[in-house]
Formats: structure tokens, sequence, C-alpha cells
């Protein structure tokens, strides 16, 4: 089955329902596939909030300087001021649509605080920011009669009009470009072919390379793995953005504990309920998160401790449950109350700064395609994110790529091409599933072993080696079985684990996110990583 639409959007988070709601503005058909129910993604989890320049108090260059700052020497300094310039616009965007801002009592905003950051610039709904945008979003999508939403359609591989051979498609095509893909219908056990002129990438991030994330299932790399394997330039793997603060249970669940709450007051502990964050930053507390992080790691490794603890006792027990509902619920279900208890914490994997390189217009190095949101790398983050910086640019990104997208479709008309089918050949259903779990459970527990907060080349040699075997055994089980979401998923995870490793290894410094210590000073002339496949 082959459907037919102008635009394809993968993924329904903030960056692809906001560039869908624009496109779709100029009556071009959209189709937006999301691999499992609509909200659910890293958007919806978003707590502590959009960060922008609002308050009178505030300045844009304070925001650039901040970021800048945060990105250690790796930022794009026009990509920069252009995200946050255009800040306020785009946030004017999200409340017209409805999205409720918290307001202090006077009906001024209320903003938040957080690491890195040198004035109160998040806007924020409670605690359950993500939520509140992601569900403003989708109402909006709703009303569109030009756009479809597919859930439970898992998007597996790019077609490049390259890929299109015989006598069923005879014109010369000059230029390689995307001309649609190829989607697992879970529901009915197929894979369906989508046919567009334009395919938007924003799948998200990929937590779920390692044991311990903040991230929710649907986080694993598939849009980068995608784009990878169809030649498109990939940059920046290696800075993996660990939180600082995730309440530790001894599960492998990783629930955030915002860093607003750091910028209401929290204070970090070490097993003797010292603060110890002024040994390692003049910020402390709210230093930018990649020093937090490393100070928790280095911290629990000298101790040996399990868990470090967060101390936000001072704030009355009313205030909290006003300011941070889901963080007071949540603990008070694990039996921690929180406005009398310290939060039993430790970092876990959060975001991915590298990417899909693309440009502030969400243009990437292949025509057709475009990304934006977290699955893309603009140069904004450099080697490591401002906190609330990842909404801001995802907004910015998918209005200005929604824009060159309406000119793309302008002067590229559609073509009667003919998709090459899908073959399952005489694959089977498999009989082997555990391999798919225990392969999954190795790769998690690699990259958190030896491609974590602090590495070294030979630990990230360690995990290339297991990494390849896993490789080998997943692309073999991928030809002889049928397709399911947990084979993509696993397939994609490794081949984006390959690229952090591939990437970590290119980088002979410590800079930002990456800390290696073989060599842990920094180059004085930093350059980006860079990956593409050649075919
Ligand atoms: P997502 O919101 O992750 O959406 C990706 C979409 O793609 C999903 O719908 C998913 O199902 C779909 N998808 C993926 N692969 C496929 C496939 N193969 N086929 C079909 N569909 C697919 N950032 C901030 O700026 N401020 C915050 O306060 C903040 N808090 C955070 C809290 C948590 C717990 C987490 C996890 C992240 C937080 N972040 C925050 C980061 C931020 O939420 C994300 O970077 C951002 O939401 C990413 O948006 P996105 O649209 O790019 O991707
Ligand atoms: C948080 O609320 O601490 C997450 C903010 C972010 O990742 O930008």
């Amino acid at each position: 089955m082959t459907h037919d639409y102008d635009v394809i959007v993968v993924g329904s988070g903030i960056a692809g329902l906001s560039f869908a709601l624009r496109v779709a503005r100029k009556n071009y058909t959209v189709a937006i596939i999301t691999k499992k129910t609509r909200a659910e993604s890293n958007t919806n989890y978003a707590q502590g909030g959009i960060a922008c320049v609002t308050s009178e108090r505030d300045d844009f260059e304070f925001h650039v300087h901040d970021t800048l700052s945060a990105g250690d020497g790796l930022c794009n300094e026009s990509v920069v001021r252009e995200i946050v310039n255009d800040g306020p616009a785009r946030i004017q965007e999200l409340i017209d649509l409805g999205v409720n801002f918290s307001q202090l009592n006077d009906g001024r905003l209320s903003l938040g605080k957080e690491g890195g950051h040198s004035k109160r610039r998040i806007l924020h709904v409670q605690d359950i920011t993500g939520k509140a945008i992601e569900s403003a979003l989708l109402e909006a999508v709703a009303r569109m009669k030009n756009i479809t939403t597919l859930e439970h359609f898992f998007a597996i591989d790019l077609i490049k009009c390259s890929a299109l051979t015989g006598s069923a498609n005879p014109t010369p095509i000059k230029d390689d470009k995307i001309i649609g893909l190829y989607a697992l219908n879970v529901r009915a056990g197929v894979v369906e072919s989508f046919r567009s002129r334009v395919v938007l990438i924003a799948t998200g991030g990929a937590g779920q390379a390692y044991q311990y994330t903040t991230n929710p299932d649907i986080a694993t790399g598939d849009g980068i793995a995608m784009a990878y394997r169809v030649g498109v330039e990939i940059e920046n793997m290696e800075f993996i953005q660990f939180h600082p603060t995730t309440l530790y249970t001894n599960t492998d669940e990783r629930f955030l504990v915002s860093e607003a709450v750091r910028g209401e007051g929290a204070i970090l502990r070490d097993m003797d309920e010292s603060a110890f964050m002024t040994h390692y930053h003049s910020q402390a507390d709210l230093a930018p998160r990649d020093i937090v992080a490393r100070a928790i790691d280095s911290e629990m490794k000298k101790s040996g401790a399990q868990h470090l603890w967060l101390d936000i006792t001072d704030h009355s027990e009313a205030v909290l449950k006003e300011r941070f509902p889901t963080i007071y619920n949540k603990c008070l279900h694990h039996g921690i109350n929180i406005a009398q208890e310290f939060i039993p914490i430790v970092p876990a994997a959060h975001y991915l700064c590298g990417g899909v390189k693309t440009n502030t217009h969400a243009v990437t190095s292949l025509n057709g395609l475009f990304a934006c949101g977290e699955v893309a790398c603009t140069g904004l983050h450099g080697a490591n994110r401002l906190a609330s910086n990842s909404l801001l640019e995802a907004v910015v990104l998918a209005h200005n790529g929604a824009e060159i997208v309406l000119n793309y479709l302008e002067r590229n008309k559609k073509e009667a091409l003919i998709l090459p089918d899908w073959v399952d050949g005489d694959v089977q259903n498999s009989d082997e599933r555990v391999i798919l779990s225990h392969n999954s459970d190795e790769l998690k527990r690699t990259m958190w072993d030896y491609v974590a907060i602090v590495r070294t080349t030979k630990r990230l040699e360690r995990a290339q080696t297991r990494i390849q075997n896993l490789s080998k055994e997943i692309e073999e089980y991928y030809w002889n079985f049928k397709v399911e979401p947990s084979l993509l998923q696993l397939r994609n995870l490794i081949q984006v684990a390959e690229l952090i490793v591939k990437c970590a290894l290119q980088r002979k410094e410590s800079r930002g996110l990456h800390y290696i210590l073989d060599h842990p000073e920094k180059n004085t002339n930093p350059k980006n990583t860079y990956l593409q496949k050649l075919e």
C-alpha cells in the first residue's frame, strides 16, 4: 500500500507538531507519523520550562552569553543569536494556542531559574510545562483538516530518489532527494510506503541508549539512524547530557527532579549532608549541567555512595505542592515528603546535543529532508546545552523550517514516482526474541559503564568492540525475521551508540559534556565532530 502526502512529519513532539501546524496553513496535505500514541514524546515529560527573554531585567545579550558559556566554546554564535532573538515571537504563538504559562499574583509571568542562567527567564506551567505545550499543539493539530495523524506507525527507513530503478521511473534525476519512507503499521503488522515531496524528521533524542535515563521509551534515536543510513551528515554525537538530579530508586527507572528545584534554592548534599558544589564552581548548585553532573559523579565515586541528596526542605509543603506538584507527588509515592526529607538523587542520560546537522531553517544535507527538535544539531548547544533551550530551539526551527519547506514545495512539483515495494522476502516471525532483550540490556549497560560522564580511550574502545558485535548480530536478525518495533528500535539504538562512540573517539580533548581522562585539556581550536556514511 502506498500513501501520498505533500509532507510527512515523523514525530509528534513539540518539533513535529509545531512544524506540521505551520505548513498545513497553506493547504498542503500533511501526515504526522508517530510510533506510539500521539502524546508520547520527550516533550510530554518536560518539566522546567522554556527559556526566553521576556523580563525587563533580562536582555537577549545575557541569554546569548549564558548559552555560549554553557556550550563551552563550540556553539555557533550567529545561530545562538538568531534562536534567542526569535524566542519571544514563538512564545507568543504558544500562548495564542492556549499554553497558560504560570503567573505571579500580579499577573506577570512566573519566571524560573535553572543551571547556567544568569537571570530568571524560564517560562513554565508549574512542573508540567511539556504536557501543557503538547496538549495545546495536539488540540490545534486536531482542528486542521489537512493534517492526518497516524498513531502506531513506525518509520523504518527513508527512500531516496536514487533508490528508484527500472523503467517505471524513466525521468533522469540529477540531484538526489528524499521521496518518501517506509513505515511499519504496528497494529496491522505490515510495512507501508509513504510518498511525499518533503520529510521532516522530528523523532527526538536517544536517551534509551543508556541504562539510566530520564527519557521515555520512544527516545531511541530512530531519526538519526535513518538519516545516517541514507548518507546525511551527522555531528557532535559525543555530547550526551546527563541530568544531575533524577530520583534514585533501586529499579532502572529515573524520574527527573527538575533543575528548577535548585533554581528555587535546593542544595545538593553529600552523604554527610554537607553542601559541596561551592568546591566545584562559582555558580555552585546552579552551575551548568555538565559541571554539576560531573561533580556528583566525582562525589559518588569518592565516597562509594549509591546516591547523593537534594535538599529543598526550607520551603513549605504548600509552596512545593503548588510549584512542583508532579515532583512532590512522585516523591511522596516513593515515601519521601520533600518538604521534610532530602531527595535521593543520581545523574541519568537526558539529552542529545548532537544529531542531524541542520542550519537554523531545519535544512539537512539531503534535498527534501528536513530535521528539527532534539534530533537536529544546529550549533545552538555546542558542547553542552543550556537548560530549557531545547524547547526553544524546537519551536524556532519548526517555524523557520516550515517557511523554507513551503518555498521548496512551490519549486518542486509533484512527480509520478513509483516507490519500490518493501520486500519481506520469506522471513519468519521471530522465535528468538530473547536476543532482542538480551542485546538491548547489554547495549545499555555498555553505554552506561563505558560511555557516560567520565570516559577514557580504553573504555570507549571496549564499548566499540562490544557494539560492533551487537551490530553484527542484530543485522543478521534484521534480515532473517519480520520487522517489529523492538527489533527496529534496537537496530537504531545500536547504530546511534556506534555514532556516539565514533565521535567520542574523534574528540581528543575534554570539553563540555565530553570528559575524557587521557585528554583532560581543551584544544585551542575546537571543531565539531562529523560523520557521514559513504555509499
Ligand atoms: P520528542 O518530544 O521526543 O518527540 C519525538 C516524537 O517522535 C515522538 O512522538 C516519538 O514517538 C516519535 N518517533 C520517534 N521515532 C519514531 C519513528 N521511528 N517512527 C515514528 N515516530 C517516531 N527541554 C527543555 O527545553 N525544557 C525542559 O524543561 C525540559 N525538560 C525535560 C524533561 C524530561 C523528563 C525530558 C526527557 C526532557 C526534557 N527536556 C526539556 C528536553 C525536551 O523535552 C526535548 O528535547 C524535546 O521535547 C524534544 O522534542 P522533539 O519534538 O524533538 O522530540
Ligand atoms: C529540568 O527541568 O531540569 C529539565 C530542563 C531541561 O532539560 O532543559
